[in-house]
């Protein structure tokens, strides 16, 4: 943890391990580790960073107003896997926000990731450890296997504990809004703000979209994806592919139990937070078995299920 606070005093990427999925961190105030952020991602220049602070008084100072709501989320969710998004002061780099006029701000209750921004006593900005639509790390491993040497310092501390990212709320209007939905579920986030707007299907409007992880094709595996009604149409579905000779992963939940020849099957946890926690992986270790395809089980329509689908929906292969 010495050795990655310098890497990052000096400039350089770190791994930086956080209770949702692995960051790709550097200095949120340093112009040009942020740029290389950016370009060791692959990622478009106007796909603004999270900004990781310690908590609520280094994110005010990062926010041209603080408002009501942004208190009361943070005293209820930080440290934790709620990213609010207010406007950002002036002398934020605009690299950060990706030229907007908007800052996302978190503070992670990973202790590793705690202990860097203590110890730096400045925030770190980290997209998710991935290259730019690809899965996001939940584990060391997939960091070096996705962006290798282009990182100076990966610190493993296993597997992250959501496995999902964290939920993005918008805190600029007059209602508060999830742009993204994630580890902290709706129903918990309900309990502080009556009338969230939880935006379920996400349709992305015309325009500037109001966040850029809505790109409807995101953190998506390299085999092609899709998602099956039924365990028994994913089945029919994954037997279909290994008819022809293709290698298919087949994923099932609610603790299902089967067995398909050809077939590399997961089953999930029936509960979504436990779901949440193994699907990355999951998709990982098939991409790295080189399966050509892969058929996943619909989960549940229900709003605990939601950040879940989600990120499955993007996942799918477009036609
Ligand atoms: O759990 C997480 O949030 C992880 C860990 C590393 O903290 N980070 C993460 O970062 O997922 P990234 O860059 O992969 O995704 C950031 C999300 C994107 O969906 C982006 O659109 C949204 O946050 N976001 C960032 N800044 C924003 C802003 N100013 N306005 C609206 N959305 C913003
Ligand atoms: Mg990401």
């Amino acid at each position: 943890m010495a050795e990655a606070v310098q890497v990052l005093r000096a400039g350089g990427l770190v791994g930086l391990p956080t209770e949702t999925v692995y960051g790709l961190a550097v200095r949120a105030f340093d112009e040009r580790a942020v740029a290389r952020v950016f370009s060791t991602k692959g990622r478009p220049p106007h796909h603004p960073l999270i900004a990781h602070v310690a908590g609520e008084e280094q994110a005010r100072a990062l926010a041209a107003n603080w408002p009501e709501h942004a208190s009361l989320l943070a005293s209820a969710f930080w440290p934790g896997p709620l990213t609010l998004v207010v406007q950002r002061a002036p002398h934020v780099p605009s690299a950060v926000t990706g030229g907007g006029s908007s800052i996302a701000i978190r503070a992670p209750s990973h202790p590793v990731a705690r202990a860097i921004i203590a110890e730096l006593d400045e925030p770190v900005a980290a997209p998710s450890a991935n290259r730019y639509g690809c899965l996001s790390p939940t584990l060391a491993a997939h960091v070096v296997s996705q962006l290798g040497d282009a990182v100076d310092l990966v610190l493993d501390a296993g597997p992250c504990e959501a496995g999902i990212e964290s939920t993005v709320v918008d805190l600029r209007g007059p209602v508060v809004r999830v742009l993204r939905p994630g580890a902290v579920d709706i129903a918990s986030l309900r309990a502080f703000v009556k009338d969230i707007e939880a935006n379920r299907e996400a349709p992305s409007p015309p325009g500037p979209r109001p966040s850029p992880g809505l790109e409807t094709h995101h953190y998506a595996p390299r085999a092609r994806l899709r998602i099956a009604s039924t365990s028994a149409e994913a089945v029919a579905a994954a037997r279909e592919v290994a008819s022809r000779g293709e290698r298919v992963g087949l994923v099932v939940h609610a603790g299902r139990e089967l067995a398909l020849e050809g077939a590399l099957v997961h089953s999930l946890p029936a509960d979504p937070v436990r779901y949440a926690s193994l699907l990355y992986r999951t998709l990982h270790e098939l991409d790295d078995a080189g399966v050509d395809a892969i058929v996943v089980q619909r989960v549940p329509a229900a709003e605990e299920w939601l950040a879940v689908a989600d990120r499955l929906r993007r996942a799918e292969t477009k036609e």
